[in-house]
């Protein structure tokens, strides 16, 4: 049984920290990354944490968690949850189960957000607790 949990994080959340720190909280994204690595690591678990700001990386990415033959994936597709079918079909396309995370909740913001295509595919939910819906997310990746 694989203990390699793959996080992936989308568009612009390089930029965590100074982006809208009253919606997605003061936390950094190699802040969030040191702590999971942390939690990981009490687990029993490894993780592998990417940021990119590329729809296709993802796609190759989820692609490449399942040649690993990950234990899960953890997916915070950022603004790409609500437009991306190549997202969708991916997660659907492979075997590895998709966590979807956000920090923010999407559901309580603007409507556009209320669409989530990773959300169609995925097999559970992380989101609303700041940085904390990472750590939530790896303890359910845990108990899979
Ligand atoms: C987000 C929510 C998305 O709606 C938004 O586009 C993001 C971040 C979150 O983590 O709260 O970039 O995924």
């Amino acid at each position: 049984m694989s203990t390699l949990v793959y996080v992936l994080n989308g568009p612009n959340l390089n930029l965590l920290g100074t982006r809208e720190p009253e919606i997605y909280g003061s936390d950094t994204l190699a802040e969030i990354e040191a702590a999971l690595h942390e939690q990981a690591e009490g687990l029993g678990l490894a993780i592998d944490f990417r940021q990119t700001n590329h729809e296709g990386q993802l796609v190759d990415w989820l692609h490449e968690a399942n040649s690993a033959g990950a234990k899960a994936v953890l997916l915070n597709a950022a603004a790409y949850t609500h437009t991306s079918v190549a997202l969708l079909d991916a997660c659907r396309a492979i075997a590895v189960p998709v966590i979807e995370v956000h920090l923010s909740d999407p559901s309580k913001r603007e409507e556009f957000r209320h669409i989530s295509y990773v959300g169609m595919a995925a097999a559970d939910c992380v989101q609303g607790l700041g940085a904390r819906s990472y750590s939530v997310a790896l303890e359910k990746a845990a108990a899979l």
